[in-house]
Parts: structure tokens; sequence; C-alpha cells
């Protein structure tokens, strides 16, 4: 048998390497296994919610609302809502496919039972955006929360030199740095561990939001909710695009699926679930915030939500409590991306894609440990010392290809393997995967040109690496070569 590390001469290569498909049952039966251990099954379909909504609730919330509310005016709530519709879509897809191919690579496992290799290599390669790059970006951000933390706390700031990087007027993100190796320190324990410290987090970041509601609720006048579009329905469209990002993130539990103990009927349960509490909190939280502060007053407040529940209680102190909710909720979104990021590497690396040690588990904690600390230096570098600009925005661009690829993956499966044993089926096929894949094209093409031209840059960047390192190690071709036959997914 071919080792995946060693590489044959091209010569040897079976045809149409590029198209080669992993046949589903490959994948299932090679759940959990890594190089030198096992994966431990240990986490719960509520675990499994709360991953998912550890990724998704964060900055969207308690930042980009302030920036949505004045485009949309007190009509901000229909945006989420529209942005919502267009993550259900994806959504209802990444449930059934999650329920049928219960692995750990989300999307990339997707696109390779159904896509070919090639495809199945650009998705994953767009889910290193999606969780990798994002993941850096949102811990720079999350040293801008501690600092107005410790601002209202003690009254002192962490100074620029420290916590921003060169380029940017310092030399380091000290907090982004922080906040990615804690995280690392946490995901080495083990994912039930993870799973529990994630719980936690989410469970503050949801009461720190309910709590809102409730004071925020004390200061509402109906007064504020007319006109509802007193900039039009067209300005609503483009808040909920800028909103979209907030609802990134709900496919993190798909990544879960080789630690699950009932994957096939708790993935989709999860995926749905999150995001059914996720819209509701959402709208929720725009409703009571443009209901207490007149929406034109949106415009130039830095943090909206802690302004709001200064001004109904008359007191500094709810503001405090808010801003160390967000720094819980944007750490925990650290934390469950990081995750995220390192199962879809293992199973990658699985398949022979890129190296071998992002798959060895290590026995104590049934955890891939050396993929762990990568992932995570490498994020925490990024983070600290890359002023990341353009490549930052570029990670939507990144979730909405993967996204549309999980669309479409669903329509040829439903053709090519028809008689597979799904536990959960998208409602009125094949309008539903149509409309998900078009709504995605759509938003990409929404995307301003220099995003895409990143995006460009980083997917040339990626099939370089595909055709010098993953084509020639894939394991499946390796192994079609073994056989002398080319296997093919029906
Ligand atoms: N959905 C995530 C957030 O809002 C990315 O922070």
């Amino acid at each position: 048998m071919l080792d995946h590390g060693q590489a044959p001469p091209l010569t040897q290569r079976p045809a149409n390497p590029l198209l080669r498909r992993k046949p589903v049952e490959r994948l299932v039966s090679e759940a959990g296994q890594g190089e030198g251990g096992a994966l431990k099954r240990s986490l719960t379909m509520w675990q499994l919610t709360m991953i998912s909504i550890g990724a998704t609730l964060g900055t969207g919330i308690f930042v980009v609302l302030g920036e949505a509310t004045p485009i949309a005016g007190p009509a901000v709530w229909i945006a989420f809502i529209v942005a919502g519709l267009t993550a259900l879509f994806s959504a209802l897809s990444y449930a059934e496919l999650a329920g049928s191919i219960p692995v750990s690579g989300s999307s990339y496992s997707y696109a390779y039972a159904t896509m070919g290799e090639l495809v199945a290599w650009v998705c994953g390669w767009c889910l290193v955006l999606e969780y990798g790059v994002s993941v850096a970006a949102v811990a720079v951000g999350w040293g801008q929360y501690l600092n107005e933390l410790l601002d209202g706390l003690v009254g002192i700031t962490i100074p620029q030199g420290f916590s921003a990087p060169l380029g940017e007027g310092g030399y380091i993100n000290l907090p982004a740095l922080v906040v990615v190796l804690l995280c690392m320190v946490f995901l080495l324990r083990g994912a039930k561990e993870s799973a529990r410290i994630n719980s936690i987090m989410v469970a503050v970041k949801i009461v720190t939001l309910v709590l809102f509601c409730v004071i925020g609720f004390m200061g509402i006048k109906a007064g504020n909710y007319t006109p509802l579009a007193p900039l039009g329905v067209t300005a609503i469209s483009t808040a909920a695009s800028m909103l979209f990002f907030s609802y990134i993130g709900f496919d993190a539990a798909s990544t879960a699926g080789e630690e699950a103990k009932n994957p096939k009927k708790d993935l989709p349960r999860a995926i749905m679930l999150s995001l059914l509490i996720v819209t509701g909190l959402y709208c929720l939280v725009a409703l009571v915030a443009v209901g207490a502060m007149p929406w034109q007053e949106f415009e130039g407040t830095e943090a909206a939500l802690a302004q709001i529940m200064e001004n109904v209680t008359g007191h500094a102190f709810w503001s405090i409590v808010l801003a160390a909710g967000a720094v819980v909720a944007i750490a925990s979104v650290v934390f469950a991306v990081l995750y995220g990021q390192t199962r879809i590497l293992f199973a990658m690396s699985r398949d022979g894609l890129v190296p071998k040690a992002f798959a060895k588990v290590d026995e104590k904690t049934g955890t891939p440990r050396i993929n762990t600390i990568i992932v995570c230096l490498f994020c925490a570098v990024l983070a600290a010392f890359i002023p990341l600009g353009e490549l930052a925005n570029a990670t939507s661009i990144g979730t909405l290809f993967a996204f549309a690829l999980v669309n479409a993956a669903v329509v040829i499966l439903r053709y090519t393997r028809p008689e597979m044993n799904r536990t959960f089926k998208v409602a009125l096929f094949p309008v539903t995967p149509i409309l998900g894949f078009a709504f995605c094209a759509y938003l990409m093409w929404e995307l301003p040109w220099i995003t895409w031209a990143y995006f460009g840059g980083w997917m040339v960047a990626g099939l370089v690496i595909y055709f010098f390192y993953g084509m020639r190690r894939s394991s499946l071709g390796l192994s079609a070569l073994a056989t002398a036959e080319e296997p093919t997914d029906k």
C-alpha cells in the first residue's frame, strides 16, 4: 500500500485526477480515523448547537447592527430576517448533507463526494479563508472590545503600540495574540472539555443579549418605529447583505461530525436549531434597539448597544456589563471557529491534500494536537503582526462560495445517489437549494471588485499548492493507483 506522504511520478497518475470523487461510503467509513489514533465521539445535540451558535453570534450583533441601522432605519430587524432567510436556504442544504455524510470536513467533504477533488480542494481552501483568516480578523476586533471594557472598568487602555500590528500604527496586537493562544490551551484539552467551555461562553453571550432586551424594552418609544422604512426598500436589502456576516458560522457544527455521539440525527437538528435561536435573538435585539434609540442616533455611535443600556438606566455600569458580554461573545467566536478550522484540515489531511501532521490524533485527549497547535500559532501570528485589511473582507466571498457549492452538492447527490439514507431532507427540492445557490451568487456579485481581486489572488495560491502538492499526494489517487482502478461514486 502506498503511503500518501510519498509522491509517485506524475506519469503514473490515473486519468482525470481533478474529477475523481470520493465515494460517500468511503468518507463515512473513514470517519474519526486519524494518524495513530481516533477522534472521540462525545458531543451531544446541544453541544453541537452551542458550537454553531458559538461561531455565529458575535461581532455581527454587537457591532454590525449599529452600522446597519443608519442604512435601513427602524426596519433593520426586517433586514435581519432577509439575511436570515438567505442563510436558511444554505442551512437546509448543510443539514441534509451533514445528516447523510456526517464527517468533519463540512462542505469540503460534500464537494469531494459530488464534484470531484479539484472542486473539493477549492472549497477547502475557501474554508481556510472563512475559518482561518476570519478568526484572525475577529481576534483583532476582540482587542478593541477589551480596550473598551478596560477603559470602563479601570480607566486604562492598552497603548496603540501593543494593540495594533506594524503598518497600522503599532508593533504587535497583543490582545489578539493572547485570545488565540488562550483558545489553543483550552482546545488542546479535548473535544468534550472544549464543548463545555464553549457552552459556558455561549450561555454568557445569550444572557447578555437577553439582559439587553429586558432593560432596553423599558426604554422603547413607539414613535421610534415610524416611519418603518424611511430610506426605502432598497436600503433594507443593502443592510441585509451587510448583516449576512452575522449569520456566518452556523455551519460550524458540521465540522464536528466525527466527534458527535449521534451525528446523522443530531447534526441536522443542531444546524437548524442554532439558526433559529440566532435569528430570533437578532430580530429581538434589533427591535428593542431601534425602539429604545431613534435610528438616526446610531450614526457615529460606536458601541450602540452599550450606549442604549446607559441611556435607559442612566448608569455606566450596565454598559460595562454589555462590554464584558461582548468580550466573551467575540472570544467564543474565535474559539468555535478555531475548532472548526482544525477539524476541516484534519479531514483534508486524511485525504492527503495537506500534510499528514494535521491528521495526527493524540491518544490521551483524542484531539488533533499538532494540528491545533499549528492552526492556532498560524492564526495568532496572523492576528498579532499582519495588517489583514482587504484579505479579511475576502472572507465573506470565500464563505459564500463554499455555501453555493453545498447547495449544488445537495442537487447533485439527490440525482446521483437517490437511494441514499437521508435523515433530513430539504423541503421543496430542488427549489430551495437552487434559491440558496442563487442568493449566494447574488451576494458575491454585490461585493466590490477589490474583494474579488484578493479572492482571485487567494485562489491562485491555492491552485498552485494543489497542483504541486495535493494532487500528487491524494490518498484517493494513490489507492486508485494501487488497485489500478478509478473509484467513482456510482
Ligand atoms: N457571525 C460571526 C460574527 O458575527 C462571524 O461575529
